[in-house]
């Protein structure tokens, strides 16, 4: 029986069990080859104990589970692998061991769910030889070719629902109430969590804002007779001419920076400079855990079986995608080629201006209320 390794890298996402419960049962029920799992990324292909065999047994039940059986690692990259030397911190590429580690177990095929970066690291080894397809997975959506990668819609479904509480007790306490949302560099999250919550005023990367707007707004509702506004932030927003804010910031190779901070800054300028009372709220790992939505299995499962697919067909360097509601592939070149950004003249973004969300570069209507 011909072996296949699959691997989860990155942060995790809901549906990533599903990839594995649909890649191991295909693999073993249709395909005839021979599923094994890799423990926490790419980290396992450099552990003893880092790949084990995967049965009908372990995928039994994990279907509505968030996370991932397999372990996750966003920070193991083996081109570039931060080790101890002598007492230091260096950075190494040990992407030679895995490689070594795959051909010498005897794989024929690695499955590597992941976002950019995981499926960065993918294509750097099918370059160097290594037979592999990918998932696309990231709560962010931000991944180019795709048009949803799961993980997304549950993470959305959830801010939105935090969304919905916040407006209860802001309405009460009549009340500005600032959430702060995952999504990096991308706004996918805050604009649909945004418009499905009923947010007043949603900030985005792709749109840099003015604090000044966003004062703007917020007055023009209480004189509109509403008192209490909800924005939605998404933690790579900008202001017009600034720069996204770090938690922590990120030294080259050696620590991943930390997007965060934004809401607070937003909200501490909405109460100091608006004069009404603020609150912030970061919703951050939260957006990550959880019982996949019933589109995230289903996506995560269609996914997964073209990939399983390409494999079966010796189709490697692809990833599968969604496009239109159907499963395709395209290249990791071609899934890799530019970051998957929201267009700030899109549909959603059209839809939202129209019925009087603001995106803080201008007002947005609004009409007096008679409350
Ligand atoms: O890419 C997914 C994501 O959740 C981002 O939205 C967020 O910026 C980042 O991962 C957080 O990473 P970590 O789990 O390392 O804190």
């Amino acid at each position: 029986m011909p072996k296949l390794a699959i691997l989860t890298g990155g942060g995790d996402a809901p549906g990533l069990n599903a990839v594995i419960r649909a890649v191991v049962r295909s693999a073993i029920l249709t395909y005839g080859w021979e599923p094994w799992g890799v423990r926490d990324g790419y980290e396992g292909f450099l552990r003893p104990d880092g790949i084990f065999r995967l049965t009908l047994d372990h995928v039994r039940g994990i279907l509505p589970l968030g996370g991932t059986i397999l372990g996750a690692a966003n920070r193991g990259n083996p081109f570039a692998r931060k080790v101890v030397r002598n007492g230091k911190t260096v950075i190494e590429d040990v992407s030679g061991e895995v490689i070594e580690r795959f051909h010498r177990e005897g794989f024929e095929a690695l499955v590597v769910a992941g976002g950019d970066g995981t499926l960065g690291i993918a294509r750097d080894l099918f370059r160097r030889g290594v037979p592999v397809v990918g998932v696309p997975k990231t709560i962010d959506n931000d991944v180019f070719g795709t048009d949803a990668t799961f993980g997304f819609d549950t993470a959305i479904d959830f801010a939105a629902r935090a969304l919905d509480r916040l407006h209860n007790t802001a309405e009460s306490h009549h009340r500005v109430m600032v959430v702060e949302l995952m999504g990096r560099h991308a706004g996918f999250i805050a604009l649909y969590a945004g418009i499905a919550g009923g947010a007043d005023i949603i900030l985005i990367p792709e749109i840099p804002f003015r604090f000044e707007v966003l004062c703007r707004k917020v007055r023009q509702r209480i004189s509109h007779g509403r008192k209490f506004s909800i924005v939605a932030v998404a933690e790579g927003a900008r202001p017009v001419g600034g720069h996204e804010i770090y938690y922590r910031p990120g030294e080259e190779g050696l620590i991943v920076p930390r997007l965060g901070g934004i809401g607070q800054i937003v909200g501490r300028y909405i109460e100091e400079e608006c004069g009404a009372e603020t609150r912030v709220t970061v919703l951050g790992h939260l957006q990550r855990g959880g019982s996949p939505s019933a589109f995230d299995r289903w996506l995560a499962t269609t996914l997964a079986g073209e990939a399983m697919r390409l494999v079966v067909q010796g189709k490697f360097g692809r990833v599968a995608v969604l496009r239109r509601m159907r499963v395709t592939s395209i290249t990791l070149d071609e899934a890799l080629a530019e970051p998957k950004r929201v267009d700030p003249n899109c549909d959603a973004v059209r839809t939202a201006r129209e019925i009087g969300i603001c995106f803080g570069d201008e007002i947005g209507k609004d009409e007096p209320c008679n409350i």
